[in-house]
């Protein structure tokens, strides 16, 4: 495997350990671990830490003095990236689907506490706003580096396989035979790297990705979309795997009224974990996957597995959605 350039911007390892009342309130007969990518270490955390770790570092090496990046009005992503930004000393333009709130909460706020430029528009006008604004901050002379939304390409998948790298290592140290890892999924850069990670690390379990946005049905299905993208993966790293539609377990039942909405699947969750561990899940990603996690729980699907919730970060984004989750 060839070792790709990577800026430290996480502290890593991050945390794994087991919820057990929480466990206990599903009546789960197994064990429940969470990994704690929450707690990345840059800005408020999340799963966007380690793909930055590897875009930032191939921006900082092609001179880029500004970043430019899109998501939702609460992306985490968008939040991670500003942050990443500031700390290694370049502007940064986010791109953000929705129109300008009169009071700023959650991570968007915290966008603008980074001092990062932000335009408003239309989720279909993101590539093409992304575009004009590196087109115009070259004509002024900069350098700027566009990172595509949830930065799920392949360079930032990597950040997903060592991630598995990580927790393989762990489970080891700390004799967890974890049957299954469930984890949001939405642009696929994070799972694409994990089950590439698993392929290379002969995880023998299962891996879950709880879809956040988008259907099963459909020209641009997601499971072949993630095998190209963790192939493309591999061969950046020059591993001799190939992935296909079939190595992506996916669960689309979740949707509930769209993106971002907010639903009993979610409101539960939030609740639970809350409530038994004093965690924070978010409204929008990890509440919608902990809340399948529970379902299926209770549909008896997984019976007497060692689950292991991978929290992928978005809490921040709970202040925006207090009146749907009180
Ligand atoms: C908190 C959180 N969890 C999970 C995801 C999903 O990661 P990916 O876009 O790599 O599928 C995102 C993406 O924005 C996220 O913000």
């Amino acid at each position: 495997m060839k070792y790709l350039r990577k800026i430290t911007l996480a502290q890593l390892p991050t945390a794994l350990h087991e919820i057990p009342a929480f466990a206990r309130r599903l009546g789960h007969q197994g064990k429940i671990y969470i990994k704690r990518d929450d707690l990345s270490g840059l800005a408020a955390g999340g799963n966007k830490t380690r793909k930055l770790e590897y875009l930032m570092a191939d921006a900082l090496q092609q001179g880029a003095d500004a970043v430019i990046t899109a998501g939702g009005l609460q992306s985490n992503h968008c939040l991670q990236t500003a942050t990443a930004a500031r700390k290694l000393g370049m502007d940064c333009y986010l791109v953000l689907s929705g129109e300008k709130p009169e009071h700023f909460n959650g991570n968007l706020f915290l966008d603008l506490l980074t001092g990062a430029n932000i335009e408003y528009v239309t989720r279909a006008e993101r590539e093409q706003s992304m575009e004009k604004i590196a087109a115009d901050l070259r004509f002024r002379g900069k350098k700027p580096y566009v990172i595509p939304v949830g930065g799920s390409n392949p360079l930032g998948a990597v950040g997903y396989v060592m991630a598995m790298s990580e927790i393989l290592r762990q489970f080891e140290l700390m004799r967890i035979a974890c049957n299954r890892i469930v984890i949001a999924a939405s642009s696929g850069g994070t799972l694409a790297g994990l089950v590439l990670g698993a392929a290379m690390g002969g995880y023998t379990g299962k891996i879950t990705g709880i879809s956040i946005d988008r259907q099963a049905r459909g020209a641009d299905a997601f499971p072949p979309q993630l095998a190209r993208l963790a192939n493309q993966c591999a061969q950046l790293l020059e591993v001799d795997l190939r992935l296909k539609a079939e190595d992506f377990e996916l669960e689309y039942g979740y949707l509930g009224a769209g993106y971002g909405v907010v639903g009993d699947n979610e409101r539960r969750a939030v609740r639970m974990l809350a409530e038994s561990e004093g965690l924070f899940v978010g409204p929008v990603y990890t509440g919608r996957a902990l809340g399948a996690l529970i379902d299926c729980i209770e549909k008896g699907k997984w019976q007497n597995e060692t689950i292991c919730f991978w929290h992928t970060g978005d809490m921040t984004a709970l202040f925006d959605y207090s009146a749907d989750l009180l």
